[in-house]
């Protein structure tokens, strides 16, 4: 009962969009703007940096919060399900019939918790792949698949978080389907530009 009660918890808390909120007290519709996505990336085109921040903390924190709420209830051993659960709740959250983000921010505060050894090999690939490439999206994508390999790597036999990190992979990229047709087709929004070179 436990277990069912922190999953579904999990899952509802992921549908706390911190974007849709601040679009909601802005009176903007992220939906129809920029990449229409309601995270921390597009809340920052809209609406600057600090309404970003603001979005990537909170998305982050429901990640962080989620995977402890096992713990409270007294089974920590359900943590990856109930990380597994937010990123759900973020993606397709009832609360928003079931249309939301992409989960990066909410995954990023599941892997803080869990397996906090691979964000020294996942930041450095997002960070460089950003300066590279300009596309967050693109960042998103390779740190997604570099977690499931440094979750090998880093904790060799923990075979339930190998597997939520598979899954978190799999949902990271299928939500950037979009984008990843955007970026093949010369289309995709950098958020890193490169000056213009002077005549
Ligand atoms: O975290 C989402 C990011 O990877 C892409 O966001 O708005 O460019 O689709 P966006």
């Amino acid at each position: 009962m436990r277990i069912v009660l922190a999953v579904v918890l999990s899952y509802l808390l992921g549908g706390i969009l911190f974007g849709e909120l601040i679009a909601l007290i802005f009176r903007v519709d992220v939906r129809k703007k920029g990449s229409g996505n309601p995270g921390a990336t597009n809340v920052y085109r809209i609406l600057g940096p600090l309404f970003g921040l603001i979005v990537l903390v909170g998305d982050t924190l429901k990640g962080v919060i989620g995977c402890l709420l096992g713990g409270w209830l007294g089974v920590p051993e359900i943590a990856p399900w109930c990380a597994l659960a937010v990123i759900a709740g973020h993606n397709w959250p009832l609360q928003f019939k079931f249309k939301g983000g992409k989960g990066i921010a909410t995954s990023f505060g599941t892997i803080i918790v869990l397996a906090p050894a691979t964000l020294l090999v996942i930041t450095p690939l997002w960070i460089i792949t950003l300066l590279l490439s300009g596309y967050v999206s693109l960042s998103s994508i390779v740190a997604a698949l570099g977690l499931p390999l440094s979750c090998l790597v880093l904790y060799p036999g923990n075979t339930d978080l190998f597997f939520y990190a598979v899954l978190a992979c799999l949902l990271a990229i299928s939500r950037h389907r979009a984008n990843i047709q955007r970026i093949m087709n010369g289309t995709e929004n950098k958020i890193l530009r490169k000056k213009a070179k002077e005549d």
